[in-house]
């Protein structure tokens, strides 16, 4: 071989050598993060460079149109892939429930890795935000740990665990690829008629502020370039849960009565109320908050200059960027081109579009080139978000590990969730001790729908936007949970609707339960579909519980709900009353403390209405006697 090796294949052996060194003097720094030795690294490119640097490098080297284009975050059902690389989209989310085809960890990690691989390819390679609102657990992909929602946490009054989940929340949201996560919710609800009263922590705005920056901390751990940290979304600024009943003027599937409504408080009540957790999640390092679809005092918060600018980046220091909520700025002004430029004028950094992103890019350019825009206010906006992709390391690591996909729906976090529930539940009453229920109790009757149900006891922005009832995705019934856990001499005997007959019939003769267990609750909701007017339980509970209190001797209810609601005409009937809000998969921890394994340890985070008529509460001056609350904030029995 080597005698006969011919002129053509030295020439080959030539050729390769000399394009290797040409590929090392072109290489392209996007993928090659190593310096190469000897060759001159683009500044922005280069990790060994501070962030500032970097950023003005960047910022120096870009267009009018790709800096718009940083400033666009798209819904990924809405994004013409070329559009990603030809545009410089800044950001892609998916909204609730916007899973992939394939929804599996492995079906979110390449859809994810899909979308990157077009950013990457953009003229200056800067790569994509991806967001989403795994709100409790990484709640819109099948298999993934749903925990408690964030009223039952506020229940367990513990940081230490809140920040836990925040920690494995962003591990399973890291590994499927997503870098952003829009949590936490920092709303500090006042009327719990509002459908977003479960993602609010409490009404009290301390132990909001406490346990909204414990979340905060343990998405972003103490180094956001980290393969199992992600971005957090302190929202929704500033004042979204302090909006009057029937202000809303938003009709999605159902007129709202209190979502994206005005919030009429004078600037002392909303400084002393609603401010104080984005001072702390500020001070525990929010890099990205997220404006309010609602007004204050008849002003959009999304076009108002003294709350985004002065108040939250001027007097707070903000240094992270303000990215707008789902199709907000159009809900500013009739005219898009005025809503464009009030909001980004007013200090919105990134515009979340759901659908029509090429006109909101031609706006913003036109908006620019007539000069009511300035361009010190778009390299402002992008400045704050590059600087965050910096910090994230997306430069470095634009990819996630497929390793870590394991974490997604983990023992180790289902554990956690248990725990959590555990810890959530509130022991409102219990008439005669039939809680805990002990071995004695050999014949168990358990009734009610959302008894067997996952997608109940998950509640809303679970797989889809308003959450659904069923089998949803992998988990633990309470029902199921109850039959692992009782001896072998007891049987369990279930009917959803709380009727006996059924059994009865089966030739089993008369059942003469020693305890009944009824399951109730809210069915799953999301946003204003969720705003009520008379907070009351489903016709078909009511009904159960009926047949519950017809067929019992001895009734515990277990109250599956997003908020307080209306039980005072009902309490009587029953001998238990459990407030165990929205669980999530883990219904072993709502039977742990059933019997006894765990105890009772939660804490009304909200004030228990005796009657609507008493909303919203005027928490200063409580009522008493018939008019004081049925249950007050802090209640508990051990
Ligand atoms: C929704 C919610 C917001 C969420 C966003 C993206 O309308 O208001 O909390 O982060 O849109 O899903």
């Amino acid at each position: 071989m080597h005698k006969h090796f011919t002129i053509a294949g030295w020439l080959i052996i030539i050729l390769l050598a000399l394009e290797q060194v040409a590929c090392q003097q072109t290489a392209d720094p996007a993928t090659d993060t190593k310096p190469v030795e000897g060759v001159e690294t683009i500044t922005y490119k280069d990790p060994l460079r501070p962030t500032d640097e970097r950023v003005d490098d960047l910022l120096g080297r870009m267009s009018v149109e790709e800096k718009i284009g940083q400033m666009t975050l798209v819904e990924k059902n809405s994004i013409n892939k070329e559009d990603i690389t030809d545009l410089a989209i800044g950001g892609l989310l998916s909204g609730g429930g916007g899973y992939p085809s394939n929804n599996s960890p492995e079906g979110w990690l390449e859809m994810v890795t899909g979308f990157q691989e077009y950013a990457l390819q953009s003229r200056l390679g800067i790569p994509l935000l991806y967001g989403v609102d795994a709100v409790h657990g990484h709640n819109n992909v099948v298999e993934a740990v749903i925990f408690p929602h964030n009223i039952g946490l506020g229940a367990t009054r513990n940081p230490e665990l809140v920040e836990q989940i925040g920690r494995s929340t962003a591990a399973s949201v890291a590994a499927t690829g997503v870098t952003w996560n829009f949590a936490p919710t920092v709303t500090v609800p006042q009327d719990i008629r509002w459908g977003r009263t479960y993602e609010g922590y409490s009404e009290n705005t301390e132990l909001v502020t406490e346990l909204g920056a414990a979340y905060l901390r343990g998405l972003q751990g103490d180094d956001l370039a980290a393969t199992d940290t992600v971005l957090a979304t302190a929202k929704h600024y500033l004042g979204d849960g302090g909006t009057a009943f029937g202000s809303s003027t938003q009709e999605i599937i159902k007129p709202y009565l209190l979502d994206q409504g005005d919030t009429k408080v004078d600037e002392e009540t909303l400084r002393m109320i609603h401010l104080p957790p984005y001072e702390a999640a500020v001070a525990a390092g929010a890099r990205s908050i997220m404006a309010s679809f609602s007004s204050w005092n008849g002003t959009k918060v999304h076009a108002d200059q003294f709350l985004l600018t002065d108040l939250l980046k001027d007097e707070l220091g903000f240094a992270g960027f303000i990215v707008s909520d789902w199709g907000a700025i159009d809900q500013i002004d009739p005219d898009y081109y005025q809503a464009v430029v009030s909001a980004i004028n007013a200090g919105v950094d990134m515009n979340m579009v759901p659908y029509d992103y090429r006109l909101f890019v031609e706006t913003l350019e036109e908006a620019v080139k007539n000069g009511d825009v300035s361009q010190e206010r778009i390299n402002d906006a992008v400045r704050r978000i590059l600087t965050v992709k910096f910090e994230l390391g997306l430069f470095e690591n634009p990819y996630s590990d497929e390793r870590q996909l394991v974490k997604v729906g983990s023992e180790e976090n289902r554990d956690l969730a248990q725990e959590a529930v555990s810890q959530s539940l509130v022991l409102l009453k219990n008439e005669g001790e039939v809680l805990p229920i002990g071995e004695e109790s050999t014949v168990i009757f358990v009734g009610g729908q959302a008894a067997d149900d996952i997608g109940i006891q998950s509640g809303g922005w679970t797989i889809e936007w308003q959450g659904k009832d069923g089998d949803i995705t992998p988990g633990t019934t309470i029902l199921a949970a109850i039959e692992a856990t009782v001896p072998e001499n007891t049987a369990v005997y279930f009917d959803s609707t709380g009727s006996l007959d059924r059994i009865q019939s089966a030739g089993g003769g008369k059942l003469e339960p020693d305890v009944c267990i009824g399951v109730v609750g809210e069915r799953p909701y999301a946003e204003g579909v969720g705003d009520s007017a008379d907070l009351a339980l489903p016709a078909n509970d009511l009904k159960t519980l009926e047949n519950m209190e017809a067929n019992c001797e001895t009734l515990a209810v277990i109250l599956l709900s997003g908020r307080p609601v209306i039980i005072s005409d009902l309490i009587e009937g029953w001998d238990g009353l459990v407030a165990a809000w929205l669980p999530g998969t883990e219904g072993q921890g709502v039977v742990d403390v059933l019997f006894g394994h765990q105890p009772f340890r939660g804490k009304l985070p909200y004030t228990w209405p005796r009657s609507i008529d008493q909303l919203p509460f005027d928490f200063e001056h409580m009522g008493t006697g018939d008019e004081s609350p049925l249950f007050p904030f802090g209640f508990g029995l051990e």
